[in-house]
This record gives C-alpha cells, sequence and structure tokens, in this order.
C-alpha cells in the first residue's frame, strides 16, 4: 500500500513523481484478478458529489467502493442542499461526520480546494474546469502496460488545452515523457499550469511544450490522446469551436506521422468523426476501453491509499 504524504488528491501538482509510480504499480497489483475483492477498505464510506454528468467516473468509483468493501453513495448537486446554497463549508463539516471520504466533480477548482479545507477527510478531484488527476491515473496504468516505463516516450495532445490535458502534461512532466500539445490559437493551456509542466520535465528530463501544428506534434509519437472539442460547460461554444478545431482531427492521415507502434488515446466519452475518426478509435492502436477499465484500478488503489490509512 503506498504511502502518501496527503489527505487529499486536488490535483497531481501535490504528488511527487514517486508517488505517482507507487500509485500505479499498486493499481496494477489490484488488477489482477486474485486481488479483485481485497477488503482494504471494509465499512468505509464514500461520497461522490457530482455537479456535471458522468458514466466512468461515478461507475468506476462506485464499483470500486464495492470491491474494496466498501459503499459510495452518489450526491447530485441537484440533490442535495449545495444546489440550493448551503456553504461548500458547510457542506464539508457536515460529511465528514458521515463519511470517510469525498469524491466530487464539479466546474472551479477552488470548490474542490475550498471543500478539502474545511473536511476532516481526504477529497478526491472527480474532474474540475482545470484538472482531471484520476483520469491522468489510469492514463499513466495504461501506458505503463503497453511500453513498460514512461522514460523517452513521447505523447502527443491533439486538441484543447483544457482539464484533462493540464493534467496530462502534468502526469508526463513527473514521469519523464516528452508532450506536446497541438492547438488552435486560442485554446492553449493555462500559462502558468504550462510553466509548472515545464519546470517539473526540466527535473525529469521531459520536454513539455506546445504548437498548432498536429504533424508535427505527433511526429514519432508513441501515444497520441485527443479529448473533446467543447467540454461540459461549454455547450454554447460547440459551434465555434467546431470550426476553430478544423484540421485538429486525429485520423489516419495525422496518425501516420506516429511512430509505427503508437496508440490511441482518449479520456471518453468521444465525439466519433470530429476530433477523432471512427476508424482510428476502432483501430489496432486504439487502447481506450484498456484506459477507461483502467479508471477503475487507479482509482482503487488511490481510494486505499487515502482512506485505508
Ligand atoms: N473520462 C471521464 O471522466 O468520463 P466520465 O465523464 O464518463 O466520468
Ligand atoms: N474535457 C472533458 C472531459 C470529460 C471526461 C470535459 O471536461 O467535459
Amino acid at each position: 500500500i503506498p504511502t502518501l504524504q496527503h489527505k487529499d488528491l486536488l490535483t497531481l501538482r501535490d504528488y511527487t513523481s514517486n508517488e505517482i509510480l507507487e500509485l500505479i504499480e499498486f493499481a496494477a497489483e489490484l488488477k489482477k484478478p486474485e486481488n479483485k475483492h481485497l477488503p482494504l477498505l471494509q465499512g468505509k464510506v464514500l461520497g461522490m458529489i457530482f455537479e456535471k454528468s458522468s458514466t466512468r467516473t461515478r461507475v468506476s468509483f462506485e464499483a470500486g467502493m464495492l470491491q474494496l468493501g466498501g459503499h459510495a453513495m452518489y450526491l447530485s448537486t441537484r440533490d442535495i442542499q449545495m444546489g440550493r446554497g448551503e456553504t461548500i463549508a458547510d457542506t464539508a463539516r457536515v460529511l465528514s461526520g458521515y463519511l470517510d471520504g469525498i469524491m466530487i466533480r464539479t466546474f472551479a477548482q477552488s470548490t474542490v480546494s475550498e471543500l478539502a479545507e474545511n473536511s476532516s477527510i481526504p477529497v478526491i478531484n472527480g474532474l474540475t474546469d482545470d484538472y482531471h488527476p484520476c483520469q491522468t491515473l489510469a492514463d499513466l496504468l495504461t501506458i505503463h502496460e503497453t511500453f513498460g516505463s514512461f522514460k523517452h516516450k513521447k505523447m502527443a495532445y491533439i486538441g484543447d488545452g483544457n482539464n484533462v490535458a493540464h493534467s496530462l502534461m502534468i502526469g508526463a512532466a513527473k514521469m519523464g515523457m516528452h508532450f506536446t500539445l497541438a492547438c488552435p490559437a486560442g485554446y492553449e493551456p493555462d500559462q502558468e499550469i504550462l510553466a509548472y509542466a515545464q519546470a517539473e520535465g526540466a527535473k525529469t528530463g521531459a520536454d513539455i511544450t506546445v504548437t498548432h501544428d498536429p504533424a508535427a506534434a505527433t511526429a514519432g509519437a508513441h501515444v497520441i490522446y485527443t479529448d473533446v472539442w467543447a467540454s461540459m460547460g461549454q455547450e454554447a461554444e460547440q459551434e465555434a469551436r467546431l470550426k476553430a478545431f478544423e484540421g485538429f482531427q486525429v485520423n489516419e492521415s495525422l496518425a501516420a506521422h506516429a511512430d509505427p507502434d503508437y496508440i490511441f488515446m482518449h479520456c471518453l466519452p468521444a465525439h466519433r468523426e470530429e476530433e477523432v475518426s471512427t476508424a482510428i478509435l476502432e483501430g489496432k492502436h486504439s487502447v481506450v476501453f484498456q484506459e477507461a477499465e483502467n479508471r477503475l484500478h487507479a482509482q482503487k488503489a488511490l481510494l486505499v491509499a487515502l482512506m485505508g490509512k
């Protein structure tokens, strides 16, 4: 069981390379069929606050808690008093009296930090507008399963400089993987997060760069990654984004620039024929369903590390 110096997972910025590697190795252990039902969280209860939709996050956290001998509770902000204006701090203090951990999916990263500051129990970020750390843990597990290591591997992220991209560039930097993000002008990642990832990368030998040229980004890549062009909360921008991202689709002609043994990754849900062609999503290089399954294993490792103490 990995020993973490943290109460929470708010962003992977707080985690060292070694802590991330330990989590991934523990996740690989928990993934073995004989370890599926280890009762490491017997009787523990996780509350899961959702202010946005979810399939993978909701189901993998709930199934994971049950497999570990605990229980998970789905709390939609449409139902709980937080959605009617009860403060985050009060919600945190009340839930700390009932639960052993909280997972939250919301808009502002500050909501997650405020919840954590006012909770005596672990808080896990299940996606904000800025970060998606649980997705990155599963992605790193998938890359590790495929290549056996991270060093000197190259990831090309084609698309929006969003929450998924932010967490991935931090994860890549900490694991020593080169990372290039190709996006249209105006859709770059946050400058401060990029600078942070570049500084982390300088310590591990990973180059973290941004370009507007998808073919250049993909040249020699071992991993091609993409995500939707309009994230949750950006529905009104859908049309404008469809236009802006023209030429940034991951398809056969773009993938031709990658390493012959590249893998294609996507956090899902996917929009076929927008950010990715059906041929690539369904093709032999695609690992998207292995990646989705790995959400379960990576999060079980995280839950045990944070709540098993
Ligand atoms: N990848 C991901 O977080 O999926 P959901 O939105 O379905 O949870
Ligand atoms: N960037 C996407 C990821 C969904 C899992 C969103 O925030 O909607």
